[in-house]
């Protein structure tokens, strides 16, 4: 067990600060308030249907209006009919947007009723990941960005709706800075440090193994791929348990903190650039464990960030290798740019020998998983249909979408047969994101798992909604959902 606290040297978000109030305070410069497509428009508007209605405002979700008013900028915000949770988060954030420079904004898109905790939520979580722009490494001049949100409601559940997207939204503000943070700032033993630093603060436990440690446990998967960088690698494993828990679910996270494809280099194009992005599945599973104490989790969760730099060396591991995993199998590199299965395949070894209910991974694992799906939804696959629904489930209340692929694996595993090992680490040129699925199903054992290909959804090139331009931080608030109503 190593242990270390170092200072960093890299930039981390602070949240605009979030409150609530019954009614919109006087020094909001900026009001939002909810305006569906039909019925009365609330008289703090100061327009009438027709007005908007002249100035093509019709009331359609992400549609913003503002209306100059004495002292302060009231903007009509389209909600759509009948929003849900996940039309009040695009609001809140297309708001969040429209507000500009406005420092204080107050958000009146609440409505009373029984839905109104996920409802104060979700517009806690649009408006902090709208309001959300990676400090980066330059001066830090003025941010120009909403310092200041009220969430306008009343009654208790309002405020717990707040409480509660205040620490799911920071959680994804963590994932999305550590994901922008460039390579050499954030490499495997300072994400370490910076875990052990935020188990401290969260109250989660923190477990660090090195290279010593990693050979004991015959980690041959994250060594073989740490082979090329002259970076160490890190196992991370954390922990959550509350007093009397219901179920333990582990999760796995793809830390690589730079793929360059080691000695199958990738091309020096916009997407390699974009490889310091390629931990953006421990950054999730590190902050999911961030939310856990402020959600009361009742869930215990055993966190593994498994993480290192892809580089190629005369060092690097070579194709045609065999590598040993953690659980005996051995496998036969063909492709040393297929790195996340490899270190996947300790991570999940070791999860399942914990026996959880379940295990669920997350990785940017396959370019073929963006092929298929584009950059809004992830891949989910797995061994166990209702771990899978509940991944679906709870994609629908976070707005982070997922699609199920076949996994297949009597039609396809004969595409990974190698003639020196239980297999190799690619299959053919077709179904990328299967095989790679099919592969990590190799360590799972008999416990329910399922895998988050998130390789498509882990960043975007420009604002749109909740997302802002760079890391999304997909997958946090998936995963937290997933394991506080577990
Ligand atoms: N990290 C990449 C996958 C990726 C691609 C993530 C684009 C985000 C955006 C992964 O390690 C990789 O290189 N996968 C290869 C696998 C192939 C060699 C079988 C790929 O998808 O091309
Ligand atoms: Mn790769
Ligand atoms: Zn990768």
């Amino acid at each position: 067990m190593m242990s270390a606290m170092a200072s960093r040297d890299f930039p981390l978000s602070d949240l605009p600060e979030i409150s609530t109030a019954r009614s919109a305070p006087a020094d909001a410069t900026f009001v939002g308030v909810a305006v569906g497509p039909s019925g009365a428009v609330p008289r703090a508007v100061g327009l009438a249907r027709r007005d908007l209605e002249r100035q093509g405002f019709t009331g359609k979700v992400g549609q913003v209006l503002v209306v100059p008013s004495r002292g302060r900028a009231v903007a009509a915000v389209g909600v759509g009919d009948r929003p849900d949770a996940g039309d009040l988060r695009d609001a809140a954030a297309a708001c969040v947007r429209a507000a500009g420079r406005h420092s204080e904004v107050a958000l009146d898109l609440v409505a009373a009723g029984s839905r109104s905790t996920a409802d104060a939520q979700a517009v806690t979580e649009g408006a902090v990941l709208a309001a959300y722009r990676y400090p980066g490494l330059g001066e830090p001049g003025d941010r120009g960005r909403v310092s200041r949100v009220v969430i306008v409601g009343e009654g208790r559940g309002v405020d717990t709706g707040v409480r509660r997207g205040v620490a799911t939204a920071r959680a994804a503000v963590l994932a999305r800075d550590l994901a922008n943070t460039p390579p050499t700032y954030l490499n495997a033993p300072d994400i370490a440090d910076l875990a052990a630093e935020l188990g401290e603060q969260y109250g989660f436990g923190v477990e660090v193994f090195g290279p010593r440690e990693l050979a004991e446990m015959g980690c041959g998967g994250l060594l073989g791929v740490n082979r090329g960088s002259v970076v160490e690698p890190r196992l991370v494993k954390l922990t959550w348990q509350p007093r009397t828990p219901r179920g333990h679910v582990a999760l796995v996270g793809k830390g690589v903190m730079y793929d360059s494809g080691g000695i199958s280099l990738k091309p020096s194009d916009a997407f390699h650039v974009v490889m310091k992005m390629d931990m953006s599945g421990a950054a999730a599973v590190l902050s999911t464990m961030t939310a856990l104490s402020d959600l009361r989790c009742r869930t215990a969760v055993t966190g593994w960030l498994v993480c290192t730099d892809n580089m190629p060396s005369g060092s690097a591991m070579k194709l045609g290798d065999v590598l040993t995993m953690r659980n005996g199998r051995t496998v036969e590199v063909h492709n040393t740019d297929a790195e996340g299965r490899l270190i996947l395949a300790d991570g999940l070894s070791l999860a399942v020998e914990e026996a959880p209910d379940a295990v669920i991974d997350i990785a940017t694992l396959t370019g073929a998983a963006m092929a298929a799906l584009g950059t809004d939804i992830a891949a989910v696959l797995g061994t166990d249909d209702a771990l899978v629904e509940r991944l679906r489930g709870a994609a629908d209340a976070t707005g982070e979408p997922v699609w199920q692929m076949p996994l297949e694996r009597g039609r396809y595993r004969r595409l990974l047969d190698s003639n020196v090992a239980d297999m190799r680490n690619i299959g053919g040129p077709y179904a990328g994101c299967i095989t790679a699925a099919i592969f990590l199903s190799e360590f799972v054992g008999d416990t329910p798992w399922a895998h988050l290909d998130i390789a498509g959804p882990m960043k975007v090139d420009a604002d749109e909604s909740w997302r802002s331009r760079g890391a999304t931080g997909f997958g946090t608030r998936l995963l937290i959902d997933t394991v506080t109503n577990w």
